[in-house]
This record gives C-alpha cells, sequence and structure tokens, in this order.
C-alpha cells in the first residue's frame, strides 16, 4: 500500500501512519501554475503584482509546497484541536511533513528575511476536499503582508503609517456596514496602541479594496462584453467587512464582494499577532497579513466554468489565453458525462463519524479514475430502524473534458471502486 518513503520535488520523505497524501495529489505539485506567463493564474498574479509594483513589496513565488506541521501550524498558533489538522482535511507525507494548506505557511520566515516594508508569496496550496466544479484539492493563493518598524521610526511610527495610507489611492467602492475596527470579541494586540490599530487596519482594508476593485472592475468589463446587461455591473462595486478569526491575526476580518446578486467571501486578513511575529525573531514591528484564492477571482475574470479546466494540458484551453490580457474562455465540446452509483452496508460500530469520511471515499475514487471524476456525493442514507445498521448510497459522476467515455472503462473503476470499499472499509456491498 503506501510505500516506505517518498519522491517529491527532488527530495525524499520517509512515510508513517499518517501519510494520506495520494500519488495523484503528489503529481501536482510540479506544475506550477502560477508561474507560467500565459495561464489564467499567471496572467492574474502579475496583474496583482503588477498593481502594487513600487509600493514597497517584494514577490515570492518559488516556496515548494512540502513544508513542516511547525511552518503550516504550530508557529502561527493553531490549537492542537484545530479542525485543520486533522487527517480528513490535510495531506500529510508524515506525521511532522505535509503539503502546505495555506500560503501562511511561509509568513514567518518572510517576516524574518524580507527587506522591503512588505511582501507578496503566490503558490500551490493543498486542502482534502470534494471535486465538482468550484472545488479542486489544489489550489491557489497570494498573501500579502506589510510592518513597520517602531526602532525606524521611534515615536513617529503613527504619523509615518498615516502617511503610507493617505498615499494610497482610494478606490470607487461602496462598503456597506463596515465592521468596527476591535472589540473584545475581535481584540486589539496588547503592545500597540488604539491610533496604531486603526491606522493599521485601515491601511489593510484600503490595500485590498485596492485590490478588489481593479480585479472587479475588470470582471465587469468582461462581463459587459459578454453582452450581460445586470444593471451592477454599471454602478459602482458594493463590497462589505466582516468578523473573521484566523489563529495569528487579531483583531481579523474578511471583505465580502456584491457580485451576480451575491456577495462572495474574497479574502481572510487580520493585524499580525505580536507573538507570531517573535516566534519569527521581530520585535520591533507590527503590521498586517492578508490571503486570497486565485482560482474564484479567475474563473470570474475568464469566464472559466469549471475550477478543473486550470489543470488541464489540453491545447484547447491552454491556447486561448496571453500573458498580460484577459478575455472570456470559449467552451470547446463537453463530452457527455456517466452517472454512476454504489451502495453498501457499513459495518456496525458503536461510534458514528470517522468511519467512512465523504473525503476518503471521494479521494479513494480520484486515485482510481483521476479528472476523469466529475463529481462523487452521498445521495442516499438509511438506518434500519431494527438492527440499526446504516447504508449510504454514493453517487459518482464520470465525465472527460476531452472525449467520450466508454461503458466498459467506467465498469472497470466501479469494479475498482466497489473492491477498494471492501477491502478498506469491510462494508456490505448492495448489487
Ligand atoms: N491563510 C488564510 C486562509 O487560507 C488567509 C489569511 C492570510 C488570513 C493571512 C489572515 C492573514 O484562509
Amino acid at each position: 500500500q503506501t510505500p516506505e518513503s517518498l519522491n517529491i520535488l527532488g527530495n525524499t520523505y520517509k512515510t508513517d501512519e499518517w501519510t494520506n497524501a495520494t500519488p495523484t495529489i503528489l503529481s501536482l505539485t510540479d506544475r506550477k501554475l502560477h508561474k507560467q506567463p500565459n495561464h489564467p493564474l499567471g496572467i492574474l498574479r502579475n496583474l496583482i503584482e503588477t498593481k502594487f509594483e513600487g509600493m514597497g513589496y517584494t514577490y515570492y513565488n518559488d516556496f515548494e509546497p512540502v513544508v513542516s506541521t511547525h511552518e503550516n501550524f504550530d508557529i502561527l498558533g493553531f490549537p492542537e484541536d484545530h479542525p485543520g489538522r486533522s487527517k480528513t482535511d490535510t495531506y500529510y507525507i508524515n506525521q511532522s511533513t505535509l503539503l502546505r494548506t495555506h500560503t501562511s505557511a511561509h509568513e514567518a520566515e518572510c517576516f524574518k528575511t524580507c527587506k522591503t516594508p512588505g511582501y507578496f508569496i503566490t503558490a500551490d496550496v493543498y486542502r482534502r476536499d470534494a471535486i465538482d466544479r468550484t472545488h479542486y484539492p489544489a489550489f491557489h493563493q497570494i498573501e500579502g503582508a506589510r510592518t513597520w518598524s517602531r526602532n525606524e521610526h521611534g515615536n513617529n511610527i503613527v504619523e509615518v503609517i498615516r502617511a503610507d495610507l493617505e498615499a494610497l489611492p482610494k478606490p470607487n467602492i461602496v462598503v456597506e456596514n463596515p465592521s468596527p475596527v476591535f472589540h473584545v470579541d475581535n481584540p486589539k494586540q496588547d503592545n500597540m496602541s488604539e491610533v496604531e490599530t486603526e491606522l493599521i487596519a485601515a491601511h489593510l482594508k484600503r490595500t485590498i479594496e485596492i485590490l478588489v476593485e481593479d480585479i472587479f472592475n475588470r470582471a465587469k468589463e468582461v462581463a459587459i462584453a459578454a453582452g450581460s446587461t445586470d444593471p451592477d455591473l454599471h454602478a459602482p462595486l458594493k463590497a462589505r467587512w466582516i468578523e473573521a478569526y484566523f489563529p495569528w491575526t487579531s483583531p481579523s476580518w474578511e471583505i465580502e464582494v456584491w457580485w451576480k446578486g451575491e456577495w462572495l467571501e474574497m479574502c481572510g486578513c487580520g493585524i499580525v499577532k505580536q507573538n507570531v511575529l517573535q516566534n519569527a525573531g521581530i520585535t520591533d514591528r507590527i503590521g498586517w497579513a492578508f490571503g486570497i484564492g486565485l482560482e474564484r477571482t479567475a474563473m470570474l475574470l475568464f469566464g472559466i466554468p469549471d475550477i478543473r479546466l486550470f489543470w488541464s494540458q489540453d491545447e484547447r484551453f491552454l491556447n486561448q489565453f496571453e500573458a498580460g490580457k484577459i478575455n472570456n474562455f470559449k467552451p470547446y465540446s463537453k463530452y457527455p458525462g456517466t452517472v454512476r452509483d454504489v451502495a453498501f452496508w457499513l459495518p456496525h460500530v458503536e461510534k458514528d463519524g470517522d468511519l467512512l469520511h465523504e473525503n476518503d471515499l471521494t479521494e479513494m475514487v480520484r486515485s482510481i479514475a483521476g479528472d476523469l471524476v466529475e463529481n462523487v456525493s452521498l445521495h442516499d442514507e438509511f438506518v434500519h430502524p431494527k438492527t440499526g445498521k446504516k447504508s449510504q448510497c454514493y453517487r459518482i459522476n464520470y465525465q472527460s473534458m476531452d472525449r467520450s467515455l466508454t461503458n466498459s472503462e467506467i465498469n472497470e473503476y466501479q469494479d475498482q471502486v466497489r473492491q477498494q470499499l471492501s477491502e478498506k472499509y469491510n462494508v456490505e456491498l448492495l448489487p
């Protein structure tokens, strides 16, 4: 089953009982889509970097995805029982090594080594998840951060932050219910004054609003060019700030943007906790950080209907995009999908829960049929009133982006799914 060691990007790692990274997921680690100039993700990264050119940020694009649990969780103050640490959510290489689940895994390192006031990190990140049009277990994030030194500016740090804030352009956005800056449940840092907190929060929010305005104004142009008559497209962008929680920032927020009739959650952020900076050896600086996902934004900018297309190696996808340009994706013929069910009785156990997680099943099916799996979902569930035994029916949708699948091919996948289900989970298969 699990090999004794895994070779990832030229390094060898010993496996153990924590190992759950699959060959399928590991095969994505060398794609570096955000570095390809003609790929939608590369184009978007470039656009954002260009927007902040000359404003004191260093751009990091080469961090590799294998990090320690220390970098991904501990140094950021994730509690021991945080759900993000669980094997159902995260790909472990072994007990102390994993595929980063967010770009924040590199914050400490960048705070330590960065020579400019701020930085942007763009990278691929991995989270075990369902697979469908909008979810994929690998995606990309941009992390932004900026700090100000107390030593350099002495008592003038407040004036320096204020001047930096005033130097930022004012985006044309209507912000609904701007949240209070901080309060007991979303408190400021002990070592920062109220004015410092307010100014840093304002600088952070303004920076994100600039980014969001730029992206959505482009998305509006694309939508108008594509013939949309949505009246919102001709009004200023609407956004709102909501309270959030991240273990390494306080206070913390999220921005939501009104787009095509719904609030889209765009980006988490906050003021970096003092102990996190201290752990990175920084004792004289205070500042903010944010993290934004690229795929969702790229989907609306380029009109890409399915998140899996980003990983496509099909020329009909790749040839549609060009560095520096935003254009609407033209769908190419999609072949019809095939739906298959698999039903079974779960073995009877006292405790419910960790028997067979939806993510485990999705992953198993994916390890068998790869990207041909369009969707896996729990379709039906039944608990026998007398025996208390539970049966489940999962629905698997097989579909290829670029060819039609044969029945015998799908039958073979289904046979393997059934076989592995009964071997690994001891289920009693239903016909
Ligand atoms: N890493 C967070 C996420 O993945 C986003 C974030 C980054 C939040 C930096 C606060 C500060 O959701």
